[in-house]
């Protein structure tokens, strides 16, 4: 199992994901040296075109989303690029694949496509021969859009693949900084002893995006922000914050832990979640349409979620999660508080002091940083008594590590799958667990007949979400 590929197959390659992140990724893995001299790459996408007009397509796509000093020598990267055209829905196609592919002993192949494309593709790749042995496979999301949908998918796949060749992609677990949380928590020994309900207050999680629709017109009206962004990063990043400490950095460890949370995540109630859509404003000083004109109907989907989640189990007993998302923000920002509790009693509570409870501040996207306060005293004798005040304990990471390449996520997932390692990658457990907690809260709002809140663009959502973490007397961390 544990070999490295030399021959990817990339299926959707003239897609979005792939012009904006995939080339990209590998261009970057190439120039930096990480890719083995053998590796090839065949790309396939319906378009007819030959391999040059695809190794053009490419270098656009290139010049366009990766940055010059990345690039490194193009022309040997695109050396490595074959393009074969082929229709995923129809089995001719795939013999004149499999004969490009060659040697499918070290073959992983990455489906980004429609979800509906799944089934015909890997149908396609088994006649084809092309899911024997020790083939992998990597799916992009979005694996289906509810646990049948899902699982349906799952079966799919793993008719031709088990379960260890298989690699499902949430890019936020190929951020560096998600996998700092990691670090964070089980490289320092200082957070973990309080790292559960005896401290810890509550805990929030905002990914916030200052995007509208962009140009996923059809996807995101299907979809929205629950299907989205929560059911997969935002219940990743949560998972992530609230397992126990895994045995060690490996793939079954790590899953199997995560797996727990989710699975102890408590079903919602209908008073627990907000919804909203955003009407017409102005975004980082530009003015933006409504959801309703940028999609060219009206339309019941929602853009923003709030929740008030909980995790059963003994660490997180009485702890809200907060979680939050939402398009047409303010600001692009994800982030993760941990908010903890008071002391338990105040020394200087007679001298007139007041002590606020100490914050962790998680910086994920678009700053890297970590953040703590810790109540300081405020210099000076005092002689009206004495005043403390909260100051942060701060870590750039840019600036602890500057000498070190930002990568793409795409760059490490790409990797991760051409060298076979999982731990990156979500496994099925997982994907249905999430899948289930989030078809929930869909059917209470069918039953509800539910309708997303409208809030204009550039504010924080509905007034619903902020009353939905004051009513417990929290306060979202939007500063
Ligand atoms: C994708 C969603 O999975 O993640 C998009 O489909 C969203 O709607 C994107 O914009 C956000 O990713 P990132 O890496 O920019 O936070």
């Amino acid at each position: 199992m544990n070999f490295t590929a030399d021959r990817l197959l990339l299926f959707g390659a003239t897609g979005d994901l792939s012009q904006r992140m995939l080339l990209p990724s590998l261009c970057a893995l190439h120039a930096d040296g990480f890719l083995a001299s053998n590796l090839k790459i065949v790309a396939t996408a319906r378009s007819e075109m030959s391999t040059s007009e695809f190794r053009q397509f490419a270098r656009a796509a290139l010049e366009r989303y990766l940055p010059k000093n990345r690039r490194g020598p193009m022309a040997d990267f695109l050396n490595r690029l074959t393009y074969v055209s082929v229709d995923a829905t129809t089995p001719e196609g795939y013999d004149q694949l499999a004969r490009k592919v060659g040697d499918y002993s070290g073959l992983a192949i990455f489906l980004s496509t429609a979800p509906g494309l799944f089934e015909p593709t890997i149908e396609g790749l088994q006649t084809a021969g092309l899911t024997q042995g020790n083939v992998r496979i990597g799916l992009e999301k979005p694996l289906g859009f509810d646990l049948t949908s899902s699982q349906e998918i799952n079966d799919a796949v793993a008719k031709a693949f088990s379960e260890n060749r298989i690699f499902r992609i949430d890019h936020y677990l190929g951020k560096e900084t998600v996998q700092n949380l990691l670090a964070l928590r089980f490289a320092n020994v200082l957070l973990e002893p309080v790292w559960n309900s005896n401290y810890v207050e509550h805990i929030q999680i905002t990914v916030a995006e200052t995007v509208g629709l962009e140009s996923r017109v059809a996807y995101y009206d299907d979809s929205g922000a629950l299907r989205d962004m929560v059911q997969n990063h935002m219940l990743q990043l949560l998972a992530l914050v609230a397992m126990e400490p895994p045995t060690s950095f490996e793939a079954t460890a790590v899953r199997d832990e995560k797996v727990k949370v989710l699975r102890a995540l408590r079903p919602m109630k209908e008073d627990e979640v907000v919804t909203g859509q955003y009407r017409a404003g102005a975004v980082e000083g530009k003015s933006v349409s409504g959801y309703d004109e940028e999609l060219g109907k009206d339309s019941d989907t929602e853009t923003f979620v709030a929740m008030k989640a909980h995790v059963d189990n003994w660490r997180w007993h009485g702890v809200p999660f907060y979680l939050r998302h939402g398009k047409r923000l303010p600001e692009r920002v994800t982030e993760i508080v941990v908010q903890f509790r008071c002391i338990p009693h105040s020394i200087f509570a007679g001298r007139g002091a007041r002590t606020q409870p100490n914050r962790l501040v998680i910086g994920i996207q678009p700053e890297e940083n970590i953040q703590l306060t810790m109540m300081a005293k405020v210099p000076g004798l005092g002689r009206e008594g004495l005043r403390l005040r909260p100051v942060p304990l701060d870590i750039a990471m840019p600036d602890a590590f500057t000498d070190v390449v930002r990568r793409i996520a795409y760059e490490r997932l790409l990797l991760d799958l051409i060298e076979g390692d999982q731990t990156l990658f979500v496994r099925r457990d997982e994907v249905e667990a999430q899948w289930e907690w989030i078809d929930h809260i869909r059917g209470l709002w069918a039953e509800n007949e539910l309708k997303p809140k409208s809030y204009g663009a550039g504010t924080w959502g509905p007034s619903a979400a902020i009353a939905l973490a004051e009513r417990d007397g929290v306060t979202w961390h939007d500063d």
